[in-house]
């Protein structure tokens, strides 16, 4: 199992994950985008499978995590976990001090993943997640990138 950069050849295998895990997927156009603007992202495989994969933007010495997913057959494994640290690591190598996210208050996996690695609860915005009959608010975390434990 390795992790290594996304390129615009994952763009298939990145659907079905993406389609298959959450709630209101990306589009192809969303992630075409990704890629156009320069956004970093990093997979996990496995002889050329693709488990999962995080996406980031970088801006000044702010890092966001843009998206993070694990294939639903692959997940509490630690993929996730290796994931954000792996993505972590290279943003504050590329110089971010800070990161942020946001998550559906509903989503209890990531919302525990985060609070193991540290994220603090910093903010929420409401009704910002649309949900089959309704809104969701989504939770801000953050963690600063200067302490060395990741
Ligand atoms: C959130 C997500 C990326 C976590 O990936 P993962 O590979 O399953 O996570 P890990 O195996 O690294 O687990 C890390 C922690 O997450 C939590 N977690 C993961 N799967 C869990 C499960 N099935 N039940 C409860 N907690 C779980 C636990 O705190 C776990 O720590 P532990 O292994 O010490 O118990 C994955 O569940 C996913 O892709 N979900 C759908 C997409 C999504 O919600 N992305 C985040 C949007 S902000």
């Amino acid at each position: 199992m390795k992790i290594r950069p996304l390129f615009k050849s994952d763009l298939e295998q990145m659907l079905l994950i993406e389609k298959a895990v959450h709630i209101a997927p990306w589009n192809e156009e969303t992630f075409k985008t990704c890629f156009q603007v320069g956004y970093i992202g990093w997979a996990i495989e496995d002889q050329d499978k693709l488990l999962g994969f995080v996406i980031i933007s970088l801006s000044a010495d702010e890092c966001h995590v843009l998206n993070l997913c694990v294939g639903r057959e692959y997940q509490h494994q630690g993929l996730g976990r290796q994931l954000m640290e792996y993505a972590l690591a290279q943003a504050r190598e590329k110089g971010a001090g800070i990161v942020y996210l946001e998550v559906r208050r509903s989503n209890s996996r990531a919302i525990s993943l985060y609070r193991k690695m540290k994220f603090h609860l910093i903010g929420e915005r409401k009704d910002y997640y649309p949900t089959v009959n309704g809104q969701e608010d989504a939770l801000i975390f953050g963690k600063s990138l200067v302490q060395l434990d990741l």
